[in-house]
């Protein structure tokens, strides 16, 4: 990207829609952690540290996702490109580090870019290096839970809208959750100029799928445990790590990869005005990410509004990046 040291962009404009620390929030937490079958959801691994892990897994030789859709997008860029053309402003749901979003910066050239992210520690870190290396553009960047809403802020431009979503974030959730997220960013899409660029995990053995959610090095077993880090700032629980281990199976079923946090001996997990029993061996489910089939994914675009899908995928036919217009 052409970078203007003399015409600086305004600096970045940060909206915060998403507080941890609120009732509902806590409530969220009591309900999964009371219930028989307890559950955090995943959406709890992302404090600063968990981000800082998650960028790690994408490093660790069994996790292929990150590297794969990487090299599917460089592989197929000049098509990518072609095909968002059109692309204004660049919306990255789920954007982290904003390294992903970054790569395109080059051929995309967007007026602007709004990275959205729950994790709004990580996000303000990851902006202020943006701004640092990019003075020239227009960045609002949003704090916000987009699993309940998508709401833009009106200083988002409305023409050629690419929302980005890699990583197969989309596949932690439940198909018709996800189904009616793809419907939300359909609905933000304001022209026909805007699209949907999205990366999407493939159906594939367990031989495969496993070692990718429990590593050697056990990155992944330090994200899945520090939820519990997080939950006890949020909720003010007292869990130990030492009485959680990692688990990640596979549920061919379901099509998903699961991740749990399994107790290793009897627990009682105390926080104020409550406590939840747990017996040795019973789990709290933590995470889901569904393995799709490309045609599966394609139906759910299609249910969704969008249009003119096109498909890249890796020579495994491990991952697929798909790009679907309004
Ligand atoms: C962010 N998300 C797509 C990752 C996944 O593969 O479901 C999160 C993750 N969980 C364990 N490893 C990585």
């Amino acid at each position: 990207m052409h970078v203007t040291l003399d015409m600086p962009a305004a600096a970045p404009r940060y909206y915060q829609t998403f507080h941890p620390d609120t009732h509902s929030v806590r409530d969220e937490l009591e309900g999964g952690l009371c219930r028989r079958d307890a559950s955090i959801a995943p959406k709890f691994l992302y404090d600063a540290l968990g981000s800082c892990l998650f960028g790690a897994i994408t490093q660790v030789p069994e996790y292929y996702p990150t590297r794969t859709e990487q090299q599917i997008m460089a592989r197929y860029a000049d098509e990518i490109a072609q095909r968002t053309s059109q692309a204004r402003v660049l919306v990255d749901l789920g954007a982290g580090d904003c390294v992903k979003a970054e790569r395109l910066f080059g051929r995309l050239r967007p007026r602007q870019y709004v990275p959205v992210d729950i994790s709004t520690e990580y996000l303000r870190g990851a902006v202020a290096r943006l701004h640092t290396a990019y003075p020239d553009l227009d960045i609002v960047a949003l704090g916000q839970d987009f699993s309940q809403t998508l709401a833009l802020p009106d200083d988002v431009g409305t023409e050629g809208r690419l929302f980005f979503y890699p990583g197969s974030s989309i596949g932690n959730w439940a198909p018709e959750q996800a189904l009616a997220m793809l419907a939300r960013i359909r609905a933000a899409c304001m022209d026909d100029g805007s699209g949907l660029l999205i990366g999407v995990d493939r159906v594939k053995s367990p031989d495969v799928l496993v070692p990718a959610y429990d590593d050697a090095l056990q990155v992944t077993a330090a994200f899945n445990r520090n939820l519990l880090l997080h939950v006890n700032r949020l909720l003010r629980t007292d869990f130990a790590l030492d009485d959680w281990r990692h688990l990640a199976c596979f549920n061919a079923e379901a099509s998903r990869m699961e991740m749990h946090l399994v107790a290793t001996r009897a627990v009682t997990v105390n926080w104020p005005g409550r406590c939840r029993i747990f017996a040795s061996g019973e789990s709290i489910h933590t995470e889901c990410s569904y393995k799709y089939q490309p045609q599966d994914f394609a139906a759910l675009l299609d249910a969704a509004g969008f249009s003119d899908v096109a498909h890249w995928t890796d020579p495994e036919g491990w991952f697929s990046v798909f790009h679907a217009r309004a």
